[in-house]
């Protein structure tokens, strides 16, 4: 790439934590707080992965907690796609085994962590307590004199999300995100399902340059050719640049979760290269 083209790109953030500590309701409270409410109609549910804008003008990628099991094959498959991993502990529950295998997780993968002390307005709540065993796990917040960002939030009443949304813009300022929009495109599938209707249908997440309608594709053992983008509002778009997730149609096959998107030139070496994946 020529340092001319590269642009910088908005960070994908995981939410992580440990079960029913608020992962999706975090995540269900960030896109309401921060999508107009006459838009919020148009905003599917199935597509796992949403961008929102916060007041400052930055753009964030969110992925919908594909659990520890996907994020461990994605990145046995060499796909790393996640910036930022969002660390969510219930403030009345603190620190549980899936929260240490969240860690864990995000450590192997020198993935930034913030910690997002979820459920502060239950009457339990102990945020110091969650501070407290988070250091046991050697992960050493501000509000401990260390280096990870710790916000105090309630997915119920908003409280500390707009601080949340903050931290993630700085810890991606201090990661100078880049890719280069003029290449051709590279994803990763986040979810793949054989639609009824729509034949097979992949959420991906463009990691560098551009796809685009007509592009021609392998993805994993699948190959294809670009039918149609679907945004994650629903509508139809021409082209998905770095960080974007979107739905793509026109696959001969459905891949899985990790599987790598290159566009490549013709039909005939996309089916060969295929076909030699599906052989080894
Ligand atoms: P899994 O995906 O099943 O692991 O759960 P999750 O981490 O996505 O948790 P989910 O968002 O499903 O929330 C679990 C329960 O906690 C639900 O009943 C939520 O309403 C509740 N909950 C989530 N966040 C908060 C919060 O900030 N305050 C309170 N009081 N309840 C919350
Ligand atoms: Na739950
Ligand atoms: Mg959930």
């Amino acid at each position: 790439d020529s340092e001319d083209d590269l642009v910088s790109r908005p960070p994908v953030i995981t939410i992580m934590g440990h079960v029913d500590h608020g992962k999706t309701s975090l995540l269900d409270a960030i896109r309401d707080a921060k999508v107009v409410s006459g838009e919020a109609g148009g905003i599917t549910q199935h597509i796992g992965a949403y961008q929102v804008t916060t007041d400052e003008g930055v753009t964030l990628s969110f992925l919908d907690t594909p659990g520890h099991a996907a994020f461990t094959s994605m990145r046995s498959r060499g796909a790393q796609v996640t910036d930022i991993v969002v660390l969510v502990v219930a403030a009345d529950d603190s620190v549980m085994p899936q929260t240490v295998e969240a860690i864990n997780h995000a450590k192997a993968a020198g993935v930034p962590m913030i910690v997002a002390i979820n459920k502060i307005d239950r009457p339990a709540a102990d945020p110091n307590k969650v501070r407290a065993e988070l250091l046991q796990h050697e992960v050493i917040v501000e509000q401990m004199s260390g280096e990870v960002q710790d916000v105090e939030v309630s997915a119920i009443t908003g409280q500390g999300l707009d601080e949340l949304l903050e931290a993630i813009a700085l810890q991606a300022e201090i990661l100078e995100l880049n890719a280069n929009p003029k290449r051709s495109a590279q994803g990763a599938v986040i979810e793949a399902q054989l639609d009824v209707g729509r034949g097979p249908v992949a959420t991906v997440l463009v990691q560098n340059g551009t796809l685009r309608q007509g592009d021609i594709f392998v993805v994993g053992e699948q190959f294809g050719k670009v039918r149609a983008l679907i945004n994650d509002k629903g509508d139809r778009v021409k082209e998905a640049g770095p960080s974007v997730p979107v739905e793509v149609l026109g696959l001969n096959g459905t891949p899985e979760a990790g599987d790598v998107l290159n566009v490549v030139e013709t039909e005939a070496q996309a089916r060969e290269i295929a076909e030699y994946r599906e052989q080894v």
